[in-house]
């Protein structure tokens, strides 16, 4: 089979992640052309990674390169306009996470992969490494039980130094703060594992940095299938780490990181009665593979091979977009948020700050 055509916009830090992993697919894709309105980062990025034809433009690049598939690495305020060209032109779309900065901006992209033949998809790593995987198949096979109680922490750190480059911590560059733009990877595979959220009461708080957005929020969530979970995002935090945890009826399953996990990085706690079955399950699961891009970009590809949506579909980066902005809207109204009211009609739905953050 020829290999999947590829391009990569916006070369700066993530886009030099995404070359790496696609070199790392071997003959399934080819790196065709890159983009970049910034001349010295677009030569030093083809340089580096051989990319054969560079464009100052997207439009260009479309025209002239025809990807299968376009790599988006822009900042995120770019996500919706691009994006959009893409599928216009026939293009499917892998964007860098936030996959916009609105729902309205998300479904309007959902409207367009309807009209044309192409996907959208975002880039979410943390589904993909063998744990979450491994966790996802014993849910299903029902060795868990019902799942409890849950605790999402993404305690980052980033000096205000972090915030000197110009699209950071503004609601019309990044559109939000470390809800949007670090938690996002915790709550999508909460929201993975636990399914549809039907209800957020949340604060967000501007505490220590000179920015537009949040610096800290929290909040509790309730899921469709019973379970509660407990979601900390802080960019405050001197002892990083990324933290999910899920107390089912039959065990506790958790992972703790940074910025990525590997299988040792999961720990399953069996209820005694319950021990055997619970742990030769997870002993026989998936095993091997890390949470990375390239987890996720292999099974892009293997999706678009087989003519399938490739993940993480619009649908699913939907539900977990709504939770951001259910949290943002409790956190502005100060009062709980269903999932359902966040409709075309909610201020939230247009921008996630909604009525405005109150600091
Ligand atoms: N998945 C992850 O773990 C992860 C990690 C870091 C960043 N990200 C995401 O990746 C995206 C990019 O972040 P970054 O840190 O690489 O940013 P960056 O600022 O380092 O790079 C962005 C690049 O895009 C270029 N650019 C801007 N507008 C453009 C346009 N209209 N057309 C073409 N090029 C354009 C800039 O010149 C720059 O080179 C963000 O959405 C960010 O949230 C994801």
């Amino acid at each position: 089979m020829a290999p999947l055509r590829v391009a990569i916009v916006g070369t700066g830090n993530i886009a030099r992640i995404h070359a790496e992993s696609l070199r790392d697919l071997g003959d399934e894709v080819r790196l065709v052309g890159a983009v970049d309105v910034d001349p010295d980062r677009l030569a030093a990025f083809g340089d580096r990674y051989d990319v054969p034809a560079r464009h100052r433009d997207l439009a260009s690049l479309l025209e002239q390169e025809r990807p299968d598939l376009v790599h988006l690495c822009t900042p995120p305020g770019s996500h919706h306009p691009l994006a959009l060209a893409c599928l216009q032109a026939g293009s499917t779309v892998l964007v860098e996470k936030p996959p916009t900065l609105s729902l309205a901006e998300l479904d309007d992209l959902v409207e367009a992969e309807r009209k044309h033949d192409a996907w959208f998809a975002t880039v979410f790593q943390h589904r993909f490494g063998t744990g979450a995987l491994r966790l996802r198949a014993l849910i299903d096979a029902g060795v868990l039980g019902r799942p409890l109680v849950a605790i999402c922490h993404t305690t980052w750190f980033r000096s205000q130094a972090y915030f000197d480059v110009e699209w950071r911590g503004r609601w019309d560059t990044e559109g939000g703060g470390p809800t949007m733009g670090h938690g996002i990877h915790q709550m999508d595979l909460l929201c993975a594992i636990l399914g549809d959220w039907t209800e957020v009461s949340a604060i967000a708080r501007r505490q220590a940095r000179r920015i537009q957005t949040e610096d800290v929020s929290m909040a509790h969530v309730s899921f469709a299938n019973g379970a509660v979970a407990s979601v900390v995002n802080s960019l405050l935090s001197i002892r990083e780490e990324s933290y999910l945890r899920f107390d089912f009826e039959r065990a506790t399953v958790e992972v703790t990181h940074l910025y990525g996990y590997g299988d040792d990085d999961w720990r399953i706690t069996p209820a005694p009665e319950y021990a055997d079955e619970v742990l030769a399950a997870w002993r026989a699961g998936a095993a091997g593979v890390r949470s990375a891009h390239r987890a996720q970009f292999a099974e892009v590809v293997r999706a678009l091979r087989a003519g399938t949506p490739p993940p993480v579909t619009s649908a699913e980066s939907r539900r977990t977009m709504q939770l951001i902005a259910g949290v943002y809207a409790s956190a502005f109204t100060r009062s709980p948020v269903r999932a359902a009211e966040l409709t075309a009609d909610s201020p939230f739905y247009r921008r996630m700050e909604g009525t405005g953050a109150r600091w």
